[in-house]
């Protein structure tokens, strides 16, 4: 009914203002009209996604109306000046620089002077327990204090309160090259009495002269500082050409349920949306690899599937307020995001997204979908989220119940307030510490993180 109404009214204005036509002014559509309208299926539906991009004909405000203007018909840009008035062009520029400045954020100019930093509302002091790592990926501390660090170059650690570095022996044989290697490390929440310790790693074989590689699961004990009673509960399946999106953190629920992150091994066309593989995924497994008869897809060839979708998840905890399992995971240029994990839900990867490739070309001009889940708060430009807490100690009186997540990208911990399951603030602490591989909450109450370049563990000292 109403849409009836609509368009007779718009015949009848329309059959009256034709004549008047050229001399009414025309009225302008906002910038982002005009960008959804004629830019959004070519450079992504956010205009942010712009901030990501590689600039090849420049990114100040002549060289941005330049390329409108007379595009680049020879390489899929088209001419704008035919069809869009200078006056929105230039409007079009505005709004793309606009956006730009907002990446001038991430700048920082100075590396830290001193390990003491400033934080709202609170002040706190890095005191180092470790360095010489390659990747410092996964983190845990052990009842006795003792803290058991993983790193990406294949090797494990145990690191006692005077900063001495024991290796491991015996721990698996790992793919470390590109972004493989030995990968997260957590205890079971029974560790105490019955000693399993969890590690996700790159799995890799030869085949026909060809190195394939996985991302896997093994459990075993530590022994007179060796790997012992070794156990792999999982491969992901099927094993892949790539060495990059291994995804690859683990985490144990209230219940004493495992979950743990695949990625979609660079093969967004074929994994994700496809429930045929393990790739793209959430797990989720008892402790001994056993499938819960109530996983979302128990029946199906790939029973341990709890959801799909996923790009590249590098973070996964428990909300220890909620019990719910919260995710990062990188997107590509832009569209980082943060998800909350629920069974059987579809993700969007890449159906859905709010970044664009690296070379600047459209994934997808959508970022919702109906069936598909909205992340509860994402970032253009990708800060390259690596680690994922919840502070949920004392000691940071100030940051109780905020989310941490490590930035690779821009070298520093973004600490998000988290209300009602939503993102309502953030804050960039520990600015330019480092390209920040992990965070994680230590049993003693401390918040310790992890940096790569060099490869070193802080605990965060309020
Ligand atoms: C049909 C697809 C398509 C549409 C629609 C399109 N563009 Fe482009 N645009 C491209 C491609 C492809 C390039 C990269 C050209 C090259 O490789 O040099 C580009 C380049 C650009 C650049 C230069 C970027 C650089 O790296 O220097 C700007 C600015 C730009 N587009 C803005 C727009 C705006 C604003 C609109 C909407 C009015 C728009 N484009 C619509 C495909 C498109």
């Amino acid at each position: 009914m109403q849409k009836k109404l609509i368009g007779l009214s718009v015949l009848l204005v329309g059959s009256l203002s034709v004549m008047s036509l050229r001399t009414q002014p025309v009225e302008e559509a906002p910038a982002e009209k005009t960008y959804t309208q004629y830019c959004a299926s070519c450079h992504g539906e956010k205009v942010e996604a712009f901030v990501d991009r590689q600039w090849k004909h420049g990114n100040s405000k002549a060289q941005i109306l330049a390329s409108i203007t007379n595009g680049y018909p020879e390489l899929g840009m088209p001419t704008w000046k035919e069809t869009i008035s200078a006056k929105e062009i230039e409007k079009l520029a505005d709004l793309i620089v606009e956006n730009l400045a907002g990446v001038e954020q991430y700048k920082f100019a100075n590396k830290p002077t001193s390990n003491v930093f400033q934080s709202e509302g609170m002040r706190v002091e890095l005191d180092t327990i470790a360095t010489g790592f390659d990747s410092p990926w996964g983190f845990a501390q052990l009842p006795n204090l003792e803290y058991l660090i993983s790193d990406r170059s294949g090797k494990l650690y145990l690191v006692d309160q005077k900063k001495n570095k024991t290796l491991v022996a015996g721990t698996p044989q790992v793919m470390s090259k590109g972004q493989g290697g030995l990968l997260d490390v957590v205890l079971h929440p029974q560790y105490a009495s019955n000693g399993w310790v969890y590690m996700s790693y790159s799995k890799f074989k030869t085949d026909g002269g060809k190195t394939l590689t996985s991302t896997a699961i093994v459990r075993g004990k530590i022994k007179n500082n060796a790997w012992v009673e070794s156990q792999e509960i999982f491969e992901a399946l099927p094993y892949t050409q790539t060495f990059h999106h291994f995804g690859s953190r683990l985490a144990f629920d209230k219940k004493g349920m495992l979950f743990f992150s695949v990625g979609e091994r660079g093969m967004e066309k074929v994994f994700p949306q496809a429930l045929d593989n393990d790739n793209g995924k959430i797990h989720r497994m008892y402790d001994d690899g056993r499938i819960p008869a109530d996983n979302p897809f128990a029946k199906s060839a790939h029973p341990s599937v709890y959801s799909y979708g996923q790009r590249n998840p590098q973070g996964l905890t428990l909300n220890p307020t909620t019990g719910a399992i919260w995710e990062t995971e990188h997107g590509p240029r832009g569209g980082d995001e943060i998800n909350i994990i629920q069974a059987g839900k579809n993700y969007g990867w890449p159906t859905i997204t709010y970044g664009i490739n690296y070379d600047g070309k459209p994934i997808s001009a959508i970022s919702k979908k109906e069936g598909m889940e909205q992340p509860i708060s994402y970032w253009i430009p990708s800060i390259a989220p690596s680690g994922l807490t919840f502070v949920d100690s004392d000691k940071y009186p100030a940051w109780k119940g905020n989310l941490m997540v490590g930035s690779l990208r821009f070298n520093y911990l973004n600490r998000c307030v988290i209300k009602n399951n939503k993102v309502v603030k953030q804050e960039k602490v520990l600015v330019n510490l480092g390209r920040m591989r992990n965070v994680k909450m230590g049993v003693d109450g401390y918040l310790y993180v992890a940096t790569e370049n060099p490869g070193m563990v802080f605990r965060v000292r309020p």
